[in-house]
C-alpha cells in the first residue's frame, strides 16, 4: 500500500500546514481520495460550532471494514494483521493474517446478526485484551452496529450506568480475563451490572480463563457454539455493510468534570480518515513494520492505534493482553525482542514505573529493530523522555509526545518521527489540517509566542466529536459554550517562542492518573456513597509513577473506631462503584472542609494543601471557617 498523504520532510510539513489552513476541504478530500468510499461525497466539510453541527464527508457511503480488512487481501492477505502476545508468556502466541482476521471478522458478524443485532443498535463490549476483542470491534463495524468498548477494570455499577446511557441490548463478554498474576472474572461482573438492565436480551461469552460462571438460560450463550451454528447454517461472508459517512461508529465513554461519563460519539468517514492519516504520518509507518501500542482497546487510544489506524494502513498490529511488569519488568523489551518490534506506542506511568527496575530487565533484550518510540496520555517529564530516549531508543529513535483525547479521535500536536523535530515534554506542533489556538479566561486570542492560555481549536477535524450519545446539548455544553466557535480541550498549554505547544494539565476538574481520565466529582460520589461519610473534596497531587494521584479529604462519623480499616472501607466502595482504577491513594479525615459563604468548597485551598504547598494558598479571610484550613494542613498525610 502507499499513502500518498503521508508527509516525508520537514519542508513538505510546511507546505500540508499551509495548504490544511488556506484550503481544508482541498486538503481533506485529497487524504479521503486513498480511501476506499462505495460512493464519493457530496460535500467535504458543512460546520457550525453552535449547535455544534458538523459534516464531513456528507452523502458518502463507505464500510470501515472493507478498508480495514477487505481491500488488503488481494497484496497482503497472508501478512499478520494481528500478532497476540497472551499475559502468561509460556502460553502460545497467535499471529493473524488480513486472511483470517476476513473470516473470523465475517463469522462474527454473522453470529451478531443470527442474535438479532441490527444497522444502529448498540453493543456493549466488555473483554480482555484478546484477539476477539478486535474481531467483535470489527464485526460490530461490519454489519453497523454501534459499539461502545468498557475498558475491563470498571465497575459492574459503571458499566450498568453505560449499558443504560447507551441503552445497548447485546453484550459481548469473556468468561475473564488474566492481567498479571490476576483473573479478573469479567462474566461475573457483567452479571453483578445486568440485575439493573433488564434491557440486555443477548450476552455473548468468550472461553479465556474458564472462570466458573453462570450461564442464564435464553440469555446468554458461548462465542464457541455461535460461531458453530453459523458453520452449520453454511454462512461464510457477512456483506459489510453500507454506511454513512455521518452514521455513527462508537460510542466512547469518558470523564468530564459532571459526576457521569459521557458517551463520545464518532462517526465512520472522518474517524476512519484521521485515525489512517494520524497514524501513518506521526509514527511514520513504513510497510512491513510491527507496530506495538500498549494501551488496553477499552481506551480511545487503543480504538485508534490498535484497531482503526493500523489495520486500515495494512499494519501488523501486536495486542497484549498483561501488564509491563509481570512476570518481570522485561516483558515489554521482550516482546520487542521477539516480534522485531519497530514502533513502540507507550504511556510515561509505564515508563516512570519499569524506570523504577533500573537497566538489568532492558539489558538482557536486542531492542534494535526499534525506530520509532512515542508517548501518550500525559505530559512526558523529562527525566522519563530521556531514559526512553537512550536506553530504549539508544539514542537513534524519535520519540513522537503525542497529544489528544478521547473526543479528538486521533492525535492532534506531536512531532512526526524522524519529520518534525522533538523537544522534551513538548507536543510540538500541531499536525496539518488541526488548527490550535491559545485563549485567556474570556475567550480572546492570545498570540504571539512564549505565552500560555487555554488549549482550544478553532476549525473542524475529521476524526472529531459529533455529539454526547442521547444528550446533544451536553456535548455542547461542556465543548463548545465556554467559548463561542472554538472547541475547547479542557487543557492549559505552553506555546514557546517557536511555536511549540506543550500541555500543562486540565484547567477543568479533571484528573489524569496513570494516563486514565477521572473526574474529581465522580470518585466524590463514589466516596459518598459509604454509610459513613458526610462529605468529601477530591483534587489531585504528583504521583512519581502515577503522575497524578487522588487525594480525598473526607468528613467521617467514625464508627469503627479504626481510622485505617475505614480507609479501606471506603477504597473499597469506590472500587465497586467505579473500579480500582479510580481509588484514592490518600484519604485524609478532616472535620470541615474550606467553603465559601455561598457553600462552594475552595479547591484551590485543598489543592494546595495536596501538594504540600501550604504557603501558597494565599488570602482564606473570605472562608465560612477559616481555622478548618490551619486543622487540615497540620493533620496533612
Ligand atoms: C487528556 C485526554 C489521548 C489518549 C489518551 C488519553 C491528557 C493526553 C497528552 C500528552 C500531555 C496529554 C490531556 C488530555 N493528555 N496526551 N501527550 N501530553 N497531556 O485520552 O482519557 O481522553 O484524556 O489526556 O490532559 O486532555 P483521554
Amino acid at each position: 500500500m502507499s499513502y500518498p498523504y503521508q508527509i516525508k520532510t520537514a519542508e513538505a510539513y510546511e507546505a500540508a500546514y499551509e495548504r490544511s489552513v488556506k484550503d481544508p476541504e482541498g486538503f481533506w478530500a485529497e487524504v479521503a481520495s486513498s480511501f476506499l468510499w462505495r460512493k464519493r461525497w457530496d460535500s467535504v466539510l458543512e460546520w457550525n460550532f453552535s449547535d455544534p453541527d458538523v459534516k464531513w464527508f456528507k452523502g458518502a457511503k463507505l464500510n470501515i471494514t472493507a478498508n480495514c480488512i477487505d481491500r488488503h487481501l488481494g497484496t497482503l492477505g497472508n501478512k499478520p494483521a494481528i500478532i497476540w502476545e497472551p499475559n502468561d508468556p509460556e502460553e502460545h502466541h497467535r499471529l493473524i493474517t488480513y486472511r483470517d482476521l476476513y473470516q473470523k471478522v465475517n463469522q462474527f458478524a454473522n453470529v451478531l446478526k443470527n442474535n438479532g443485532v441490527q444497522k444502529g443498535d448498540r453493543v456493549c463490549i466488555y473483554m480482555g485484551m484478546v484477539p476477539e476483542l478486535a474481531i467483535a470491534v470489527l464485526a460490530c463495524a461490519r454489519i453497523g452496529a454501534i459499539h461502545s468498548v468498557i475498558f475491563g477494570g470498571f465497575s459492574a455499577q459503571s458499566i450498568a450506568d453505560r449499558l443504560k446511557d447507551a441503552h445497548a441490548q447485546t453484550v459481548i463478554t469473556c468468561d475473564g480475563a488474566f492481567r498479571g498474576n490476576k483473573e479478573i472474572p469479567l462474566k461475573n461482573v457483567i452479571d453483578d451490572a445486568l440485575v439493573q438492565c433488564d434491557f440486555v436480551n443477548k450476552v455473548i461469552v468468550l472461553t479465556r480463563t474458564h472462570t466458573p460462571v453462570s450461564m442464564i438460560k435464553g440469555r446468554d450463550v458461548w462465542w464457541d457454539d455461535e460461531i458453530r451454528k453459523i458453520e452449520t447454517l453454511g454462512l461464510h461472508d457477512c456483506p459489510a455493510v453500507e454506511m454513512d459517512a455521518e452514521d455513527p461508529l462508537f460510542i466512547l465513554y469518558t470523564s468530564g468534570s459532571t459526576g457521569k461519563p459521557k458517551g463520545v460519539v464518532h462517526t465512520c468517514g472522518g474517524y476512519m480518515v484521521y485515525a489512517t492519516y494520524s497514524f501513518v504520518n506521526v509514527f511514520q509507518y513504513q510497510p512491513g513494520d510491527v507496530h506495538f501500542c500498549t494501551a488496553d482497546i477499552g481506551w480511545i487510544t487503543g480504538h485508534s492505534y490498535i484497531v482503526y489506524g493500523p489495520l486500515c494502513a495494512g499494519a501488523t498490529t501486536l495486542m497484549f493482553e498483561g501488564v509491563p511488569t509481570w512476570p518481570d519488568a522485561g516483558r515489554f523489551w521482550d516482546i520487542v525482542d521477539e516480534y522485531k518490534v519497530n514502533i513502540l506506542y507507550t504511556a510515561p506511568t509505564a515508563i516512570r514505573s519499569l524506570m523504577g527496575y533500573g537497566l538489568g530487565p532492558v539489558q538482557a533484550h536486542d531492542l534494535s529493530s526499534l525506530r520509532v518510540l512515542g508517548s501518550v496520555g500525559e505530559p512526558i517529564n523529562e527525566e522519563a523522555w530521556q531514559w526512553l530516549h537512550e536506553n530504549i531508543g539508544k539514542g537513534k529513535c524519535p520519540i513522537v509526545d503525542t497529544w489528544w483525547q478521547t473526543e479528538t479521535g486521533g492525535i492532534m500536536i506531536s512531532n512526526m518521527a524522524g519529520v518534525t523535530p522533538a523537544k522534551p515534554s513538548y507536543a510540538t506542533l500541531p499536525l496539518p489540517g488541526i488548527q490550535p489556538i491559545l485563549v485567556d479566561e474570556n475567550g480572546n486570542e492570545i498570540t504571539g509566542n512564549d505565552v500560555s492560555g487555554n488549549l482550544c481549536i478553532k476549525h473542524p477535524w475529521p476524526s472529531m466529536i459529533r455529539t454526547t450519545y442521547g444528550d446533544h446539548e451536553r456535548c455542547r455544553t461542556n465543548y463548545f459554550a465556554t467559548y463561542p466557535d472554538l472547541y475547547f480541550t479542557g487543557d492549559g498549554c505552553y506555546r514557546d517562542e517557536n511555536g511549540n505547544y506543550r500541555i500543562t494539565g486540565r484547567v477543568d476538574d479533571v484528573l489524569n492518573v496513570s494516563g486514565h481520565r477521572i473526574g474529581t466529582a465522580e470518585v466524590e460520589n463514589a466516596i459518598n456513597m459509604h454509610a459513613g461519610v458526610i462529605e468529601s473534596a477530591v483534587v489531585g497531587y504528583p504521583h512519581d509513577i502515577k503522575g497524578q494521584g487522588i487525594y480525598a479529604f473526607v468528613i467521617f462519623t467514625n464508627t469503627h473506631g479504626d481510622e485505617n480499616l475505614s480507609r479501606q472501607d471506603i477504597m473499597q466502595t469506590v472500587a465497586r462503584i467505579i473500579g480500582p482504577i479510580a481509588k484514592p491513594d490518600k484519604i485524609q479525615f478532616v472535620s470541615g472542609l474550606p467553603k465559601t459563604r455561598s457553600g462552594k468548597i475552595m479547591r484551590r485551598i485543598l489543592r494546595k494543601i495536596a501538594e504540600n504547598e501550604p504557603g501558597q494558598i494565599g488570602d482564606t479571610s473570605t472562608l465560612l471557617d477559616p481555622a478548618v484550613v490551619e486543622e487540615i494542613i497540620n493533620n496533612r498525610i
